[in-house]
């Protein structure tokens, strides 16, 4: 995936999947724009207004047609994010991924003389993505379908005197997922540079660093529904629309359902229903084969002057909002269903965090993988410089006080962030499960960075899913039946003291997914090296138990647990069933 960089966005990405620019924070939304009603939604989209009622169609033919006038205008423009970075190029787009527009504006400025047919392009680029006003001609030319006043109607632009400014961003998104590539446009609010200020609480989010980790984690399969809770400008719908019959995205800012039916849209994707509610309200008593989630789920003291962003707060107190939706997801997936969903859990002395976590998913198969772990000083500080408000200031200084003294209520010190997977097990595989697990509890600390993923480590996770299942169906004796192989992305490093011919320490290493590295004693060194698909791991073990000199059944017992720990990584292959 790839997207135009950011102006302004500071958000933790839990490290993301891919190497993508981030779309920006967006336009402050005035007390005035509270009273916008969803009307400007797509052909395609219904939006329930009220929660628990039947979806509505409030399509507006009008917003269609201006949506459709835009797209038009766009396409000609060649608004992409390749044709952008060609413009501007590779310094002044680094820079931008820095948050700073003065290259990419200088660019645009020492070339408008020569820009010729990138003219329109350079237009656009200057009021969207770089939030800058421009002549009301140029905008005039670069908008020839749909016009500077319907432009205006639309909400998109708006005219300050000689000049128009933007009222929305408006970015390309490139992405690739395991259908191919695809590049969208995205419409949210305004970020800081652009408003020249803190973000308003009901500030609408682009695609961010966190929306594309959880968009890269989704599983690229095939699934007939999906919720996306809490979808913003309605980017995880869009991406599950590619893998899904139905899918139902989630908000409780009516904004928010706005500019998603807007984006929905604008780039022509059919099936996605909006319904505006709190968590699971707007879909009470429905099931679905998918849940993705990337709640709102920074921890806010609850007191007065504190901001309230609707973008990353969910108004309850430390990590209960995260709790909610992990507790309460079991009750929305079909059997064989997955939730995902990015969160964090907070540490208060020796109350683990990824272990309160698991304790969340109760009953359901988790697979909790924690990435960072923050002090609540820096937790503190990322979340206040987020919303806009500089270090040095009062208004800083206040804010931190409150951060702190609510994490010493109750008494936490750090706050690990993550990615949730959560199985509502099918009573059939918990049937065929045969090595004894009652399901799959899994919980982790992967702090480092990511291996090579390529399309997104949705791709990883189910085949990692696929191989436990498996695996976990057979007994050991069928286990030691079977040839398995190493994947391919997998090395073997070995360390030696100088002039030892015996190795002090060998690892596997994996090149993709999580890039796990696997300490390799003796034995299971020699397991994996043999493991090229001719010999069976029972085969395999009765040689090594010679040449070792050891037990062959206390080696299989060593070496069987250690061969389905490396199936579930993803190192050793199965064979294709
Ligand atoms: C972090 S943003 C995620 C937006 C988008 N899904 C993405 O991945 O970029 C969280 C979204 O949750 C919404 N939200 C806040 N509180 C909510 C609640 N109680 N129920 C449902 N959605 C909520 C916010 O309005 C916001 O759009």
């Amino acid at each position: 995936m790839s997207g135009l960089p950011s102006l302004s966005d500071r958000t933790p990405t839990l490290r993301a999947t891919c190497d993508i620019g981030v779309t920006g924070r967006n336009l402050r939304w005035t007390p005035d724009d509270a009273h916008v009603t969803i009307v400007d939604v797509r052909l395609n989209c219904r939006v329930n207004a009220e929660p628990n009622r039947e979806p509505r169609d409030r399509t507006t033919d009008r917003t269609t047609d201006l949506l459709a006038r835009l797209h038009a205008d766009l396409r000609r423009a060649r608004f992409t994010v390749g044709a952008l970075q060609a413009l501007w190029g590779t310094a002044a787009a680094a820079a931008l991924h820095r948050g700073e527009r003065v290259p990419a504006r200088r660019v645009l400025e020492a070339r408008r003389a020569e820009h010729g047919s990138s003219a329109d392009l350079a237009t656009l680029a200057e009021l969207f993505v770089l939030g800058l006003p421009v002549p009301a001609d140029d905008v005039a030319r670069a908008l020839p379908e749909l016009g500077v006043d319907a432009g205006a109607e639309l909400g998109l632009i708006a005219r300050r005197g000689p000049s128009v400014v933007a009222s929305l961003d408006l970015r390309p998104y490139a992405f690739t997922d395991a259908r191919g590539s695809g590049e969208w446009w995205i419409l949210s609010d305004l970020g800081e540079l652009a408003i020249e200020g803190p973000l308003g609480e009901q500030h609408v989010l682009g695609v961010g660093g966190a929306s594309m980790t959880l968009a890269g984690l989704m599983l690229p399969t095939p699934a007939r529904s999906v919720l996306d809770l809490g979808t913003g400008c309605g980017i995880q719908a869009m991406h599950a629309s590619r893998f899904a019959d139905r899918v139902v995205a989630t908000d409780i800012s009516e904004r928010a359902l706005k500019l998603a039916g807007m984006n929905l849209e604008l780039n022509g994707i059919e099936g996605v229903e909006l319904r505006l509610g709190s968590l699971y309200e707007p879909v009470a008593g429905e099931r679905f084969d998918r849940i993705v989630s990337n709640p709102p789920f920074v921890i806010t003291p609850r007191v007065a002057g504190v901001p309230e962003y609707d973008y990353r707060d969910g108004g309850m107190v430390g990590d209960e909002l995260v709790e909610s939706v992990i507790r309460a997801a079991g009750d929305h997936l079909e059997p064989g269903g997955v939730a995902q969903l990015l969160a964090n859990w907070e540490y208060a002395g020796d109350r683990d965090g990824l272990a309160r976590a698991a304790e969340w998913a109760g009953g359901l198969d988790h697979w909790i993988v924690e990435r960072e772990v923050q002090h609540v000083t820096e937790y503190a500080e990322t979340w206040i410089r987020d919303g806009g408000t500089r270090p040095g200031t009062e208004a800083f200084g206040r804010l931190y006080t409150a951060w702190l003294d609510d994490f010493e209520a109750r008494g936490v010190d750090r706050v690990g962030f993550g990615y949730v997977l959560l199985r509502r097990r099918d009573a059939a595989d918990v049937a065929t499960r045969a090595s004894g697990s009652a399901g799959q509890a899994r919980v982790e600390r992967l702090h480092g960075p990511l291996g090579d993923v390529g399309a997104g480590l949705g791709g990883h996770l189910v085949e990692c899913l696929v191989a436990h299942d498996r695996q976990s169906s057979l007994s050991d004796a069928e286990l030691a039946a079977i040839r398995l192989t190493v994947a391919g992305d997998i090395t073997e490093e070995r360390h030696y003291w100088p002039g030892d011919d015996d190795p002090t320490a060998m690892l596997l290493r994996q090149g993709g997914g999580f890039a796990r590295s696997v300490v390799l004693d003796t034995g299971l060194a020699a397991l994996v090296g043999a493991c090229d698909g001719e010999l069976a791991v029972g085969a395999i073990i009765a040689a090594l138990a010679q040449l070792l000199e050891v037990d062959e059944s206390a080696l299989a017992a060593e070496l069987l647990p250690a061969a389905r720990a490396l199936i579930d990584d993803g190192m050793l292959l199965l064979p294709s069933e």
